[in-house]
């Protein structure tokens, strides 16, 4: 099959691996990939959320699967216009993919559906989220509504700072002000079809830029997969993806198809296992980065094939996913200065001797190369190095090997990731 792959981090270097190991023997192509990606694949410089330009080079390349990876192609309605031009795209069209770009419109089809989720106000002005504010109590969470990079979400001890929040985000649209709810952080992924669902495994990313949940939210520092110690809170892990498949999937779907905004593509459920119960703190509208680095070494059955089922509306014909026993632990390398402004354009070394660790792969995110094709730093999160194994022992083991090998100025990463696996519930 020739498949277009757009999006340039490591979630999408990720999504090509994957593709690019199955026996079908695909072409994929990236637009615009990276410097890692341009060593496994095509890498084309199309602009990602230019409807026209993606919808040409489809047309003319005779792409038979587009995979959008980022949300903002979504927004910018580029599946829309894939779609429109009759070639399968997952991804949600940009109607659906509100579900990640506005969090009122969110938690609106969450209130419809049934959906379990935290308690939040709306509030337009500075008055209204303190009123807000002060009715939930601390901590405080204060959310902007809209898309803001990983940025938009504050969770503090101090009334000022919240307060600071909402002044700094109400310029750009309403804020949410929610109730602070306690519990492990799961992320759990569905491939779905506008009707029907099917749920990949379960992950755990690590926001926090360092070691112990300490230091700023970033984009996500690391992931696990899977969460053995689901099986002490649910009984087991199909336990809970049953019952996030029957209280969040399926609602969810049904009512943006009865909306008739149906949504095609990866649902990604944010969940909190509050003593409560499950409650979703975010959706998004695309895979997750880094958990995604996780997930799709785990998945034996072929992506190309559930991604096609799902943008054709197959979804129900196809037999049960299979996943592998092993598990898999990632690592994020971060620049300097990452998340606030990360200094780029440092020269890297080892990567071949990380990737030569066994079971161990090497994902780019913000890498790029100079003319004198020396492979620099270009992003705040550089690198994400996976590693398979039969435990979590072996995984960590093997996973910080390979990062040991690597070597950039400033670098940044956890030494935590999965450490809590095996036992509890992870280390959040
Ligand atoms: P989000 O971007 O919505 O995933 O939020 C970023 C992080 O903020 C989440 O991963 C949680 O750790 C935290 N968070 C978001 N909403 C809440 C909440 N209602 N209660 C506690 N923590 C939250
Ligand atoms: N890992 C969090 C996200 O992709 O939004």
């Amino acid at each position: 099959m020739m498949i277009l792959v757009l999006g340039s981090g490591a979630r999408e270097h990720a999504l090509i691996r994957s593709l690019c190991t199955e026996d079908a023997g695909h072409t994929v192509v990236a637009a615009p990939g990276n410097a890692g990606i341009a060593s496994d694949v095509e890498t084309v410089p199309l602009d990602p959320c230019d409807p026209n330009q993606v919808v040409a080079f489809a047309i003319e390349r005779a792409v038979e699967l587009v995979i959008v990876g980022p949300e903002a192609p979504l927004v910018a309605g580029v599946a829309d216009a894939v779609r429109a031009a009759g070639i399968p795209v997952f991804g949600p069209d940009a109607s659906a993919a509100q579900l990640e770009g506005s969090k009122t419109y969110a938690k609106r089809i969450m209130d419809a559906a049934g959906v379990p989720t935290g308690r939040a106000i709306l509030a337009a002005d500075i008055d209204a989220a303190r009123t807000a504010i002060d009715e939930f109590g601390a901590p405080y969470v204060v959310k902007a509504d809209g898309l803001a990079a990983g940025k938009g979400v504050l969770v503090t001890e101090d009334r000022e700072a919240a307060l600071a929040h909402v002044t700094h985000w109400l310029p750009h649209g309403s804020v949410l002000v929610e109730e602070f709810l306690t519990g492990p952080e799961v992320s759990l992924f569905f491939v779905s079809d506008g009707e029907s669902v099917r749920a990949l495994a379960p992950a755990q990313d690590f926001k926090r830029l360092g070691d112990d949940d300490l230091g700023p939210n970033t984009g996500g520092m690391g992931a696990y997969s899977p969460l053995p110690w689901l099986d002490e809170l649910f009984g087991s892990e199909q336990a809970f993806v049953t019952e996030v498949t029957d209280t969040v999937a399926l609602p969810t779907v049904r009512q943006m198809a009865a909306e008739h905004t149906p949504f095609i593509g990866l649902l990604y459920c944010g969940l909190i296992l509050t003593p409560q119960g499950v409650r979703v703190i975010e959706f998004n509208a695309r895979f997750g980065d880094p958990e995604t680095q996780v997930v799709l070494p785990r998945l034996v059955t072929p992506l190309s094939t559930v991604l096609l089922a799902a943008a054709t509306g197959t979804l129900s014909e196809l037999p049960a996913l299979a996943f592998s026993p092993l598990v898999a632990v990632t690592v994020v390398l971060a620049s300097e200065g990452y998340p606030e402004s990360p200094v780029t354009g440092r020269p890297i070394t080892g990567l071949g001797e990380a990737a030569a660790v066994p079971g161990v792969s090497v994902l780019h995110a913000g890498t790029g190369l100079q003319p004198n094709d020396e492979l620099v730093s270009a992003g705040g999160r550089v690198l994400s190095v996976v590693a398979l194994g039969k435990d979590f022992g072996s995984a960590r083991s093997r996973v910080y090997e390979a990062v040991s090998q690597i070597g950039f100025t400033g670098a940044q990463y956890r030494t935590d990731i999965a450490a809590g696996a095996g036992t509890g519930t992870g280390t959040k």
